[in-house]
């Protein structure tokens, strides 16, 4: 167990931290037809699915939910130069409610599609605070260079700005610093500085009265996610609680979710988003925002991984959840997007 445990973990930061494709296809759940398909005779098909009368969103889910980000691009070039119309408005105007949320965020490719989240919980009629410290906090540094790079050419203003404007405080503090590192991406960790990490971490929380919190948002926002794992593992074993626990009991609010996330994604992203997703289903009600950006961002890189951390915790496939708390087209396409049960 202990071993296969320790595999699964080297084999998250292969991919994690240094992005081959390979793995990263592997743990999506994307399927694409085996036939390389044609753009043009996409284009075509949806076209013919928004004439007439109402859509047909069964063939617009079909087509579109089985396609990979750079077909998704060439359909949206062949639709504009065939029917000199951007598809998004086109599929803006043809869906509706939540499947029209959905869709229109998955038709960009991974990067884009967090900046335009990001911007939307920034700048938003209603700002969701949550949303953009849950973007940020479980990206690997080379997604978020990428992600800043996009939200400024698309929308005129630095990602910095925003959160500036709309957070305040540490929470406001920690994103700013966590931003605007390159950390390393790689397995290695030094095992002086991650004793010592820890043992800075104990002092500035559980060893005094009071928090520095300077001391939190300057590790969790320095260090690798290698790092970080390897100093929770170290707290745990020298001071007897987990680091988990001394954030919780240490800090509050949104400061505390993200510290939270940083830690939960460099320790188990899988774990960390198949919470996400309970917690949007739980009880009464759905999330259906929370719902649509987590399965939409994570089908192209770890919902395998978060479908088996869903079963192993809560002891029931996430399909069953999602299709209980869905109904429609919508829940065709989540469902298609998350692919069969193991
Ligand atoms: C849904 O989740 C978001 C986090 O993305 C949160 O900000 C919002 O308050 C939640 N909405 C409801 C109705 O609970």
């Amino acid at each position: 167990m202990a071993t296969k445990r320790g595999g699964l973990k080297l084999y998250l930061f292969s991919c994690f931290l240094c992005g081959i494709d390979f793995c990263r296809r592997k743990m999506a759940t994307l399927s694409v037809p085996p036939v390389l398909t044609s753009p043009r005779q996409d284009a075509i098909d949806l076209y013919k699915a928004f004439k007439g009368l109402g859509c047909d969103s069964a063939k617009v889910v079909s087509i579109l939910a089985h396609r990979d980000a750079a077909q998704r691009a060439l359909i949206q070039q062949e639709y504009r130069a065939m029917y000199s119309q951007e598809l998004a408005d086109r599929l803006s105007s043809e869906l509706s409610g939540n499947l029209k949320k959905a869709m229109l965020l998955w038709i960009h490719d991974p990067a884009t599609r967090d900046a335009i989240v990001l911007r939307q919980a920034l700048s938003g009629d209603v700002i969701d605070l949550r949303a953009a410290t849950e973007i940020i906090c479980s990206r690997t540094p080379s997604q978020i260079q990428t992600i800043k790079q996009i939200y400024h050419a698309r929308f005129g203003t630095y990602l910095e700005h925003d959160i500036n404007y709309q957070a305040s405080g540490d929470l406001q503090k920690l994103l700013l610093a966590y931003i605007g590192r390159l950390r390393y991406e790689g397995p290695e960790v030094d095992h002086n500085m991650v004793t010592n990490d820890a043992k800075h971490l104990y002092k500035a929380g559980e060893k005094r009265l009071g928090t520095d919190e300077h001391a939190f948002i300057h590790i969790f926002s320095e260090r690798s996610s290698a790092h970080l794992a390897a100093v929770a593992s170290s707290y745990h074993h020298t001071y007897g609680n987990s680091l988990e626990k001394a954030v919780k009991g240490e800090t509050s609010g949104n400061f505390e979710f993200a510290l939270l996330t940083i830690l939960r994604c460099a320790e188990n992203p899988g774990k960390y988003f198949a919470k996400v997703l309970h917690k949007s289903m739980k009880g009464l009600g759905t999330n259906d925002t929370t719902l649509i950006r987590v399965v939409v961002t994570r089908t192209e890189i770890d919902m395998q991984y978060i479908k088996a951390e869903y079963h192993r915790k809560y002891h029931k496939p996430l399909r069953d959840a999602v299709h209980s708390e869905t109904s429609g087209h919508y829940r065709t396409f989540l469902l298609s997007l998350m692919g069969p049960n193991h």
